[in-house]
């Protein structure tokens, strides 16, 4: 234990910056990976048994049969609703159930859209369709005679059986075959298990572009694997991390795109095991290819079971939608969270908090929220407040109330191993600590010293967890008092890879089976209890560093520990923009950056660029020196200022993407391709970015004209003094001129609508207000506007797609008829699907709302 704790503090003090590889595994070092990624392609043993298949009108089943060791496995494919096929394979009789993830999709999928198409094996429309081959299996997704995406066309499908390993004493057998009768799990037969990886090759015909499948500190397209690591999805806490690689950093989002001018699609691997992604391309490093292109992809995992949904667009905004539809959009935030957020590791006592406070008040330069580190508590035991440092932490926070600003600190999931700590023999005595492989509560090193980790994935202890962030259970909180979740890998500093061994015990399910699943937990069992201390009334904040696909629905996400260094500024576009691509919009990295000390202009730079990022928040290591705003000289602090004041200034567009994104699953920060999807010079670009939908008027943009059009942010022409944004013509932007102290300060002031035209002198936007803080507005309590500028005239309308719940809608023809229109209104997603419309297309024909 000590001599990594040692390592970790000597490496942290010392400058230099380098991750110790040899912490971290490498696909070669990864049994199953290496396993897996030597079956060669072309040899698959598996046929599909065609007399096994069953269909009805949403799901097909069919046995395959592995020839070499005659295995069967039990393939269904479903057609869901909005354009999603999901395969699922499974063992046909697995020895003991394997790993299917939970709570991560949002709607029960059983309950299966009746399609009046058919059969499954017809796609929604006429001219998509399955194509299942025998002999090897494989199945092909076409659309008319273009084949989208084929599954297996290389033969890499592997499903490792699940067996009793050769040296299992007998009695483990026996007490197997009892579990498989009861939920008692004794611990420590899991050891006798053989191995369980899985994998499965995609091929995507005419594709070069790839994206997703975050967190890696790399570009925004993702690079082929071929000569070297897969990407690699496990949660880890990688000490200074390198740039442009495939390791795993600290979330999982396991979710690629594919996008060509024609079409977007997706595959999202329903995984939570450690998982490899190996990317290859025909066409890579080829200048001249006259090949039609393709990418090839091939996901691994340990354990648990292939579960895919295959997203088939054919737009990116469909993709994003059929992905919400599935696990969920961005959680709506207080607005104050879209402000300016000032941390450090640490502000050091209620009096540094006072002196800071005030310095923002003296440089006119607005905040929402000050942040506490884990210095804050009473011995890095959370829910607590170190007795001298922060003694009256209620008065520190109704002093921050009074100016309208609020706080957030930090609680770890590491809880300290002390009989004097209320949580954790709260904890103990419930019995919510993983255990280990013999039966004991597992302990591992982490900020206390001996911690517990409570087990997340156990519903009853979230909802105890929840119950601790009452007002009488954390004492010393107040309402405007919010949380940090770090450390949720989970981090364990004497664990292999800084993390928690895989043979430890969630009840019936080992770690190495959820173990992506951990952070997701913490964040939910978080945000839930900060709703719950509100009676349900009050948006929660919560921020993770450790995700999974599904955690955009429980607040935001930071890039974790980056450095200041200029690459480290650089690399947080595509991360952001690969986070958003995948649902998590509510993102951003440590302005300043958090290891190392940056140079003035890297910070005003860095400043420049988080002001335009969703998740704006400085932040920075201990043993840095102090960083406030107004420490580099006036010139400095005014262009710190300016960013920040800027920031303000677009807040009420921020928020109105914020709610867009919380409605329809759209990302905020956007990349060029997703509004210019045809045009292939946007597909690899990651050093701007839009921010929001500003694609009404796709012919009339070039890069040249850029300063006619945005919002739009350049970083590669980022200059000190000015900030490279651009409205885009053809948009109406709401902004308020006058900053104030905090967001929440601002929220009585007029809106001022900046109306950029376009070459048709037309514009349009809308305009979103409501208390900023509650959930009233899912009562409808907001104003939502469409604003238009034509003909020389600004107009406003209701803006009626978001709401959509007892409304009318008419079929009205040229003639006068009018007939009543069945629809269903999805108002999560808002979408409205109409209903045998029964009409003649050939009539001039409206539909209106009443
Ligand atoms: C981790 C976090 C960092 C935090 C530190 C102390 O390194 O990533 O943001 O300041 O722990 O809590």
């Amino acid at each position: 234990m000590a001599p990594v704790l040692m390592l970790w503090l000597v490496m942290s003090l010392s400058g230099t910056w380098a991750v110790d590889k040899g912490n971290f595994k490498t696909c070669d070092q990864s049994a199953f990976c290496k396993r897996q990624r030597a079956l060669k392609p072309g040899e698959s043993p598996y046929r599909a048994l065609l007399e096994t298949m069953e269909l009805t009108s949403t799901r097909l089943t069919l046995q395959l049969i592995n020839d070499n060791n005659k295995v069967h496995l039990l393939l269904e494919l479903y057609r869901l609703q909005g354009n999603i096929t999901r395969v699922k394979i499974n063992e046909l009789k697995p020895l003991k159930p394997r790993y299917e993830v939970p709570d991560v999709l949002i709607r029960d999928l059983s309950l299966l859209s009746q399609d009046e198409n058919g059969v499954v094996l017809s796609l929604g429309s006429e001219s998509q369709r399955v194509i299942v081959s025998a002999r090897p299996f494989r199945l092909d997704i076409m659309e008319g005679r273009d084949v989208l995406m084929s599954l297996n066309s290389r033969g890499l499908l592997a499903f490792e059986q699940l067996r009793m390993r050769k040296d299992t004493p007998l009695f483990s057998i026996h007490i197997l075959t009892q579990w498989m009768i009861s939920i008692f799990v004794p611990m420590k037969w899991f050891v006798f298990l053989s191995p369980s990886a899985i994998s499965l090759d995609f091929s995507l015909p005419g594709v070069e572009h790839v994206y997703g499948i975050p967190e890696h500190a790399d570009t925004l397209r993702l690079k082929t694997t071929d000569n070297g690591d897969p990407y690699r999805l496990y949660n880890l806490d990688v000490f200074q991390y390198e740039l442009y690689n495939p390791m795993a950093l600290y979330g999982a989002v396991p979710v690629m795109l594919a996008h060509n001018a024609q079409r977007t699609t997706g595959i999202f691997w329903l995984n939570a095991a450690e998982t490899w992604v190996d990317i290859s391309s025909n066409t890579a490093g080829k200048v001249c290819s006259s090949e039609t292109p393709q990418t090839d992809v091939r996901w691994i995992s340990e354990s648990g079971i292939i579960d895919v949904f295959i997203m088939l667009g054919p737009t990116p905004k469909d993709v994003f939608s059929q992905y919400a539809s599935l696990t969920g959009t961005q959680s709506f935030p207080p607005e104050a969270a879209v402000g300016y957020h000032q941390c450090r590791w640490n502000y050091n006592d209620q009096e540094d908090v006072t002196s800071v406070d005030a310095g923002f008040d003296e440089h006119n330069i607005p905040y929402d929220y000050i942040w506490l580190d884990i210095e804050h508590t009473d011995g890095k035991r959370y829910f607590t407040w170190d007795p001298h440092k922060f003694a009256t932490p209620k008065e520190m926070l109704q002093g921050l109330m009074d100016k309208k600003r609020k706080m957030v600190a930090i609680v770890d999931p590491h809880i300290k191993v002390d009989s004097n700590y209320k949580i954790h023999n709260e904890i103990r005595n419930r019995a919510f600590y993983i255990k280990n492989k013999d039966g004991g509560d597992y302990e591992g090193w982490c900020w206390p010293g001996s911690a517990g980790y409570p087990d997340f994935t156990r519903a009853d202890m979230r909802d105890w967890w929840a119950s601790m962030f009452a007002y009488d259970q954390y004492e010393g909180s107040m309402e405007n008092l919010y949380t940090w979740n770090d450390m949720n890998e989970p981090s364990v500093f004497n664990g292999p890879e800084v993390t928690m061994h895989k043979d430890a015990v969630h009840g019936a399910w080992e770690h190495r089976d959820v173990h992506n699943l951990y952070g997701f937990y913490v964040q939910m069992a978080t945000a839930q209890g900060l709703i719950r201390r509100s009676g349900g009334v009050e948006r929660p904040f919560v921020l993770t560093r450790a995700f999974f696909a599904g955690s955009q629905r429980y607040g935001a996400v930071w890039t974790g520990d980056n450095a200041a260094e200029w690459d480290h500024l650089k690399i947080s576009i595509p991360m952001c923009l690969s986070l958003g691509l995948v649902g998590i919009s509510f993102c951003g990295a440590d302005v300043g950056g958090f290891f190392k000390s940056p140079s003035t202009e890297l910070l005003v730079r860095w400043y420049q660029t988080g002001a335009y990022q969703p998740f704006f928040r400085a932040h920075a290591h201990l043993d840095t020196p102090r960083r406030e705003p107004w420490l580099f000289g006036p010139e400095n602090t005014a262009l710190i200022r300016e960013a920040v004041r800027q920031r303000y200034t677009l807040l009420p567009y921020w928020y109105q993407q914020f709610y867009h994104s919380h409605r329809t699953g759209q990302p905020i920060m956007r990349p060029l391709w997703v509004e210019y999807p045809q045009d292939p010079a946007t597909f690899a670009l990651d050093d701007e970015f839009l921010i929001g939908k500003m694609a009404q008027d796709d012919k009339h943009f070039t890069f040249r004209l850029f300063s006619s059009y945005p919002l739009l942010l350049i970083w590669s022409v980022l200059s000190s003094f000015q900030i490279p944004v651009f409205q885009r013509g053809g948009s109406i932007i709401p902004r308020k001129s006058r900053v104030r102290r905090s967001s929440t300060c601002m929220m009585q002031d007029p809106y001022t609508l900046y109306v950029a035209l376009n070459p048709q002198r037309t514009a349009e936007g809308e305009l979103y207000i409501d208390d900023g803080h509650t959930f009233n507005y899912e009562k409808k309590e907001f104003i939502h506007r469409k604003l238009f500028f034509a003909n020389n005239m600004l107009s406003s309308e209701f803006a009626y797609p978001f709401f959509f719940l007892s409304s009318r809608l008419s079929l009205c023809f040229a003639d006068g008829q009018e007939s009543q229109l069945e629809f269903d209104f999805d108002a999560s997603m808002s979408v409205l699907t109409l209903r045998k419309p029964s009409m003649n297309a050939g009539l001039d024909w409206n539909v209106m709302l009443q």
